[in-house]
């Protein structure tokens, strides 16, 4: 054969393995709601008041440095959260929140959030998982949605966050409430 027969066969291969490689990558996921919303509720554990018969949630050990740390940077909070469909902690449940929070801010309340909303009632069931910085101080605090399975497979989105209700007579109590964008 002429070079010029190998090279047309050579491209003609090449072009073959090429649109299959690029075919292979085309999968589409089902799309999920682009729109859903839940209120998260939590009580620290307080040795003061020992109550340890109602929490959802419990600091770790303070960093052990030799200057003061008024904020607590470095502590992590450990969370296991009640979920509901309304802002009231006796509304239908939803599933429940797991995750932590870091302090990761020396002088203002900052917490660096990661967790998954696992969502166990209702119609769309599946997790959710949620991550970035809640700052005290912001009306709104804007978290991503990296992740999802079930009918949230694959979701990606904007996680806005405010906080409807705290109590800070110990045992610490608050609800943050949830409105998520979602993408497929
Ligand atoms: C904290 O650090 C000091 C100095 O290194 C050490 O003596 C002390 O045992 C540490 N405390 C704890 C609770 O680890
Ligand atoms: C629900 O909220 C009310 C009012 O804030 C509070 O008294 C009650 O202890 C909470 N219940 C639970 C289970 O957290
Ligand atoms: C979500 O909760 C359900 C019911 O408890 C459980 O079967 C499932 O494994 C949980 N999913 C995750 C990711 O924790």
């Amino acid at each position: 054969m002429a070079a010029s027969t190998w090279i047309l066969i050579f491209v003609a291969v090449h072009l073959t393995l090429a649109a299959h490689a690029s075919h292979s990558c085309k999968r589409k996921l089902p799309c999920g709601p682009s729109k859903f919303e839940f209120y998260m509720h939590n009580t620290v554990y307080n040795p003061a008041v020992d109550n340890r018969n109602y929490f959802n949630s419990i600091y770790g050990l303070p960093p052990n440095v030799s200057f003061p740390n008024p904020i607590g940077f470095g502590v992590m909070n450990t969370f296991e959260d009640p979920l509901t469909r309304g802002s009231s902690n006796t509304s239908a449940p939803l599933g429940k929140a797991q995750g932590f929070y870091v302090i990761d801010t020396f002088n203002e309340y900052t917490l660096f959030h990661i967790f998954t909303a696992n969502i166990t009632e209702g119609d769309l069931k599946g997790t959710i998982d949620i991550f970035g910085q809640m700052r005290e101080v912001d009306p709104v605090r804007y978290l991503t949605v990296v992740g999802g399975t079930g009918a949230f497979l694959g979701a990606r989105g904007l996680a806005s966050s405010t906080r409807v209700q705290i109590d800070r007579t110990p045992p610490a109590k608050w609800t943050l409430y949830f409105d998520l964008d979602l993408y497929y």
